[in-house]
């Protein structure tokens, strides 16, 4: 690898992958790595720096998660946030203890008092707000160190030791709540590590492209397209290395959005591949007829998804390799980083039992999502698809509440590409994460010109979240609903209701089935 490395060393803090995200924004490759990686492990990816995240134990817990000490002894500089600050000052002869005046224990935004002569705050205004959130506090400063901020209730906000380049955070830099936090970080990797900022979406794509052309040689490749957004980033940059050779199934299940079939059709329409779209619109509305329980829908649509995607790949013989759009967050949450917090993640469930071939590629493995987004950009892939929003795998078949029929899935279709437009009309898209119609199978009474209808009520569903694991309602401009609404009662055949769905996550899901 030809970039410059800074290793975030993973203590079990919430905000670990915030961080690398930071320093990647920043230009520089970073990895996040469990606390127990070997010195010898660090040393063998010869970063330029480390960065302690924080966690939610105390240091002076002999429980608690360490490091060697010898750590402090590589020359490496070292920025400690929050425990990894902590961590600092415990091993090298300073004292942490449990705050028992309240003020001293800090939580939520602070007004920080900054000494700008640090490299860690040169060129940032000498005062502002930082994000806190430790119980713990540091009672005596390690020797050879200097406080270099404090805050009204606490005089140890950061400690630094310019000539080893060691610097210790209280608060949390990484989250958008403290403010030039990014600048700080930056600081540390460019003033303190010497950082030259080589990390760049046009370098990682050219590498990642000679690495597959190497690794595929002559080979066949096969990848399920499914026209989201990591796996349509990793089919456009396996198609840039070695297009030829590459099958592209696209199986389309008749569920998806309006027009979202020949939209990604068209996205990969500049690539030689062999681009296969199944059309199994009949088949899945065929075995879909009739059931209403939501369990049973996944389960036939996942059956019959694998067996169609079977099929094709049957066609097209021998395959050497299969693509998979892991990205790094699934890496680090199935334990890659921190033993603590794993959890299984199967990126395509199933397909590797059915799919005769010799190894997995994942080019995406080591990138985050805005970073897939711009990988992508950096393809010539289009905006509708670098920026789509995430779409449940069973697609519009657990939006329409009930029994499924084609003509339910068509006003469904219309009704969520209104509510989409007027989002993108209002210039809404940044402030929520995720938002669709629900079709549900009440239907009330009406009335239309002189007429009574009796017809289906639409639910309009919107989130704002960051992992999809706890989300809150949107709260959307009535302005902006009303014209939703006005629209879709209008436009919509069949749909003389609208309702919004006003519950979080717990105790309501996303979706609706
Ligand atoms: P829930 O409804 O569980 O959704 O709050 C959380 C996120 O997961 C998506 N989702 C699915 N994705 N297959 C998928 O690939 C599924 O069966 C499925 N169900 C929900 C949902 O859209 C949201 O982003």
């Amino acid at each position: 690898m030809s970039h410059q490395t800074v290793i975030v060393l993973d203590f079990g803090g919430q905000y670990n992958q915030l961080i690398a995200r930071r320093v990647r924004e920043c230009g520089v490759y970073c990895e996040v790595k469990p606390y127990t990686t070997s010195l010898d492990a660090i040393r063998a990816m010869d970063p330029i720096g480390i960065i302690f995240t924080g966690g939610p134990n105390s240091v002076y817990d002999p429980a608690s998660p360490q490091v060697d000490p010898a750590i402090f002894e590589m020359g490496l500089p070292i920025l400690g946030i929050c425990y990894g600050c902590q961590l600092i000052a415990h091993n090298l002869g300073g004292r942490v203890v449990a705050a028992t005046e309240d003020s001293a224990r800090e939580y939520g935004k602070t007004e920080t008092y900054f000494d700008t002569d640090c490299r860690l705050f040169k060129g940032l205004p000498a005062q502002g707000i930082t994000w806190m959130s430790h119980g713990d506090y540091m009672e005596k400063v390690p020797e050879g160190f200097a406080l270099v901020a404090h805050s009204d209730a606490c005089p140890n906000v950061a400690i630094c030791d310019e000539a080893r380049g060691f610097y210790g955070v209280q608060y949390h830099p990484e989250v958008n709540h403290t403010e030039n936090g990014t600048g700080m970080i930056r600081n540390f990797l460019y003033e303190v590590c010497g950082a030259k900022g080589d990390w760049t979406m046009g370098d990682y794509k050219d590498t990642a492209i000679r690495a597959i052309r190497e690794k595929v040689g002559g080979g066949k490749v096969l990848l399920a397209l499914s026209g989201g957004v990591d796996s349509s980033v990793a089919a456009a940059l396996v198609a840039e290395a070695v297009g030829s050779q590459l099958t592209c199934v696209f199986v389309d299940h008749g569920l998806m959005r309006l027009n979202e079939g020949d939209e990604v059709e068209a996205a990969f329409a500049k690539w030689d591949i062999n681009f296969v779209r199944a059309d199994a619109e009949a088949l899945f509305l065929g075995k879909l007829a009739g059931v209403t329980d939501p369990e049973r829908k996944r389960k036939i649509i996942g059956e019959e998804f694998i067996r169609v995607f079977e099929a094709e790949a049957k066609k097209i013989g021998q395959v050497d390799y299969l693509v998979q759009g892991t990205i790094y967050p699934d890496v680090i949450e199935s334990g890659a980083g921190n033993a603590a917090v794993i959890k299984s993640h199967h990126n395509v469930g199933g397909l590797p039992d059915y799919v005769d071939f010799k190894e997995i590629i994942e080019p995406l493995r080591m990138l985050f999502k805005d970073e897939v987004r711009q990988l992508g950009r950096e393809l010539g892939l289009p905006e509708y698809l670098v920026m789509r929003q995430p779409f449940p795998g069973p697609g519009l078949a657990i939006r329409v509440i009930g029994d499924i029929t084609k003509e339910k899935l068509d006003t469904l279709r219309l009704a969520d590409f209104i509510f989409r437009d007027e989002i993108a009309k209002a210039h809404l898209e940044g402030t929520m994460n995720q938002y669709f119609a629900v079709l549900t199978n009440m239907r009330s009474v009406g009335v239309m010109g002189d007429g009574r209808t009796y017809d289906y009520t639409l639910a309009l569903r919107s989130v704002t979240t960051t992992d999809f694991m706890t989300a809150d309602w949107t709260r959307i401009p009535y302005e902006v609903l009303d014209r939703v609404s006005v629209r879709i009662v209008n436009e919509v055949p069949n749909i003389n209701r609208i309702v919004y769905d006003i519950t979080s996550k717990p105790p309501a899901t996303i979706e609706w089935e």
